[in-house]
């Protein structure tokens, strides 16, 4: 078994990857058993799934985790409002698009202000080279005090509701509000008194749904600005000999970054690439297969993806609550 910096890389059929990993065949459904492995922490990956039984599987979890209303507002409403997305028969949506060599540093789904809880990712094709995903436990007991979540927030004093509302409008994930400007607030908008920025807090633990337990999770709006993510990516793909290496040596030259993104710039450092292993337990590296599908807690896995080359073809889309 590999290691990076002190973390286990595990692949499928490595020694002890049972821990984190359970594989099903479509043939052998057991819900309660899938359930059971997503409730451990563990990874679950069901092969030779057809769409339709992998999101009908996906929406009896859902279920079950009362994730319901979440669910159909993410497939049917929001999706649509994404640039990068397309809604697929309101169960799933297409991955972000991104530009040739692009990799995505590791970030659990949705963020800190809109939280989401399960994850799928279902494989139509792979890429030929490259296209690994890895997956990476965080390690709950790390010291998480480095990092930093960009949150909207209303700032004034004694706004009306009318203001608090114009403020909103297109900003309706400004939950907080704040009577003072700070150091680094960056506006996004401003009326009469108030404003709506983006500000840097430090992240708290909270309770999953699913587990009951209070966890540290790196959402997009933690990771996608630091460069510390991007960086531990890609040497993390260097040392396992996977990244293709198209745009040279430097990290930044790989960084994808949504064009709608409020997170961006990529603007803050958390650590150096020991500092950012010490945050996981473990990576799993998996490439999918075609008619695979990956379930888990968004909330303490965070997934990731290598890049593949110019003219190969990769096709997978997203189920999340
Ligand atoms: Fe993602």
């Amino acid at each position: 078994m590999d290691n990076f910096f002190g973390v286990p890389v595990f692949k499928e059929n490595s020694e002890g990857s049972q821990q984190f990993l359970e594989v099903f065949h479509s043939n052998e459904l057991d819900t309660q058993k899938i359930a059971s492995a997503i409730e451990e922490n563990k990874l679950v990956l069901i092969r030779s799934m057809s769409f339709d039984k992998a999101s009908k599987l996906f929406s009896t979890l859902v279920d079950r985790y009362e994730l319901r209303m979440s669910y159909d507002i993410q497939m049917q409403f929001v999706a649509h409002m994404m640039e990068g997305r397309e809604a697929i028969d309101d169960v799933a949506v297409t991955v972000n698009k991104r530009e040739p060599f692009e990799i995505i540093q590791p970030h659990a789904e949705g963020d800190s202000t809109s939280p989401l809880d399960l994850f799928g990712l279902y494989c139509t094709q792979n890429s030929n080279t490259g296209g690994e995903n890895i997956l990476s436990l965080i390690n709950q007991s790390a010291d998480h005090s480095a990092l930093r979540a960009k949150e909207k927030v209303v700032v004034g004093d004694n706004l009306s509701e009318d203001t608090i509302n114009k403020l909103k409008m297109g900003h309706l994930d400004a939950n907080t509000f704040s009577t003072n400007s700070q150091d680094g607030d960056v506006v996004l908008k401003e009326y009469l008194n108030g404003k709506v920025v983006v500000r840097a807090n430090s992240i708290e633990p909270a309770k999953s749904p699913i587990t009951g337990e209070n966890l540290y999770t790196h959402w997009d709006n933690v990771t996608v600005h630091d460069d510390a993510f991007h960086r531990y990516q890609f040497e993390l793909l260097r040392h396992l000999k996977i990244l293709n290496e198209e745009k040279g040596l430097n990290y930044k030259d790989y960084i994808h970054m949504e064009p709608d993104s409020d997170w961006g710039p990529v603007d803050t450092d958390s650590g150096d690439l020991q500092q950012t292993a010490n945050l996981y337990s473990a990576h799993v590296l998996y490439k999918m297969n075609a008619n695979d599908i990956l379930i888990f807690n968004n909330r303490v896995w965070t997934h990731s993806v290598n890049n593949w080359p110019r003219n190969d073809k990769r096709e997978l889309s997203a189920m999340y609550a």
